[in-house]
This record gives C-alpha cells, structure tokens and sequence, in this order.
C-alpha cells in the first residue's frame, strides 16, 4: 500500500498574481518536478497566473474555498466550475479559519465537499480539534464528529478522491507544532473513523496530512510516522525557499 506523499501550501490571503508567478520562478527547480505530489492552494486571482506559470513543472494549483451551489445568486462567492477552468484541481474545504471567522458547519462543509467532487476538484478537508477541547481531553470525540458529518454518505469512488488534513487549531500559526508522536496518534484515530464510515480498504486509501507551523526542521520527523501521509504548511510555505526546503525533506523521507 502505498499513500504517496503530498506537501501542499496554503497561503491564505497573501500573495497577488504577480506575486504568484514571480514566486513559482522563484520555487527550486527539484521542487518543481518532484516525486512527492506539490501543491499549492492560491488565492483566487493567483490561480490563473501561478496555473500557467507551473505549466511543465509537476506543481498542482488548487483553491482554499468555494461555494456549494453549482452557480447562482450569491453575490461575492466563487463556483467549483468557475475555479477549475482558471486553473484549480483541488480545493481546501473546512478550513479551521473557515470554521471560526466565516461560521462555516461540518453540514455546510459536507455540501461543498460533495460539490467539489461532482465538478471536479479534490477536496482537501480539514479537521482538528481547538486548545480548549484538547484540554478537555474531547480531540477523539471532535475529530470523530467533523470526519462522520463532513465525509458523511459520500459514495465509494468519490471517496477515494478525499484528502484529510488533521489540523489542530492550537497549533496553526503559533509556531507550536504538536510533536510527531501526538499528531501520528490523531492519524491513526481519524483512519480508524474512516474505517468505521467505508472500511478498513478505503481507510487506507485516504492520505492524511498534517497542519500546525509545520518547519524544514519539524516536516522530515512528520512524516516518517506510518499514518502521516504529507504536511499542509501555511506560514513556511510563503517564501519559495522554505518552502522548497520542505518539498526537498519530504521527498528524502520515503
Ligand atoms: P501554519 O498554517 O503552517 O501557518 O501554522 C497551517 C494552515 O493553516 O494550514
């Protein structure tokens, strides 16, 4: 069996289209044609531009969200069709910043994942669990809830397109990475819910990565555990050195 290994950057609202062209230029060039899978999630006027700039490189362009309606009146939200003809295959789903500034629901994350799946981008869906609720010893109980109502009756095939990224909130942007060992333990506890949704085959199908201040010097311990399967890195993945730096750590490890 084998997951391969996936690095994705999201980086949130920075970065113009200029800025995203000049940055993919900028990317190591074994970065760009690896053999782990790259990623990166663009803001929406960056999609086009950094597309056609990775044109020839192994990088995929993706988006961090979109709507759950195929078109309509929604004024200011974005469609699946509409991100995928600029340039997008993937698309960031449940976002922990989503989830808390926008008010978005695993219901609500539920119905863009099946979106994202029919017009075919591939969701990336984030689950984890806050400081408090970690505190409270409740991160089985939130990552089970989140993974039941987010992945929820999806069919069989299209599963196998979903990737998960276990993202504790306590640990995005605070330069406080859990250790290797309490994310491997979270993995494995989301697998099994998988698991217990579509079966152990399918469950071990599904790469898991993991997200929280992921560094060049945290990313190689990472992913060396059996159910980590990549890192979704949002601070480090803003500077095209860094970021090639992970690439390149990652790609050793396997
Ligand atoms: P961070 O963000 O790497 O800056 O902690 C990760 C994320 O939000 O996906």
């Amino acid at each position: 069996m084998s997951r391969g290994i996936y690095v994705v950057g999201n980086w949130k609202m920075y970065k113009t289209a200029q800025q995203a062209a000049d940055y993919i230029d900028e990317l190591d060039p074994a970065a760009k044609t690896s053999s782990i899978s790259v990623y990166l999630a663009v803001p929406f006027t960056s999609i086009h531009p950094a597309a056609r700039a990775a044109k020839g490189t192994h990088l995929v362009v993706g988006a961090q969200n979109m709507n759950d309606a195929q078109e309509g009146a929604f004024t200011g939200e974005i469609a699946a069709l509409m991100l995928k003809e600029a340039g997008a295959e993937f698309v960031i789903l449940g976002h922990s910043e989503r989830r808390r500034l926008f008010g978005e629901t695993d219901a609500f994350i539920h119905k863009k994942i099946q979106r994202a799946l029919k017009d075919g981008l591939r969701p990336i869906v984030c689950v984890g669990e806050d400081a408090q609720e970690r505190e409270e010893r409740l991160t089985e109980d939130v990552l089970k809830k989140q993974i039941a109502e987010c992945l929820a009756s999806l069919d069989e095939e299209s599963m196998k397109q979903v990737v998960l990224a276990y993202e504790p909130v306590w640990a995005i942007g605070t330069g406080k990475s859990a250790t290797a060992e309490i994310a491997e333990s979270a993995h494995a506890f989301c697998r099994q819910c998988i698991a217990e949704l579509y079966g152990e085959e399918t469950a071990e199908l599904i790469p898991i990565l993991y997200g929280g201040s992921v560094k060049p010097d945290t990313v190689t311990h990472l992913i060396e555990q059996p159910d980590i399967d990549g890192v979704l890195v949002g601070g480090a993945s803003l500077d095209p050195k860094t970021f090639s730096e992970i690439v390149l750590n990652s790609e050793s490890v396997k």
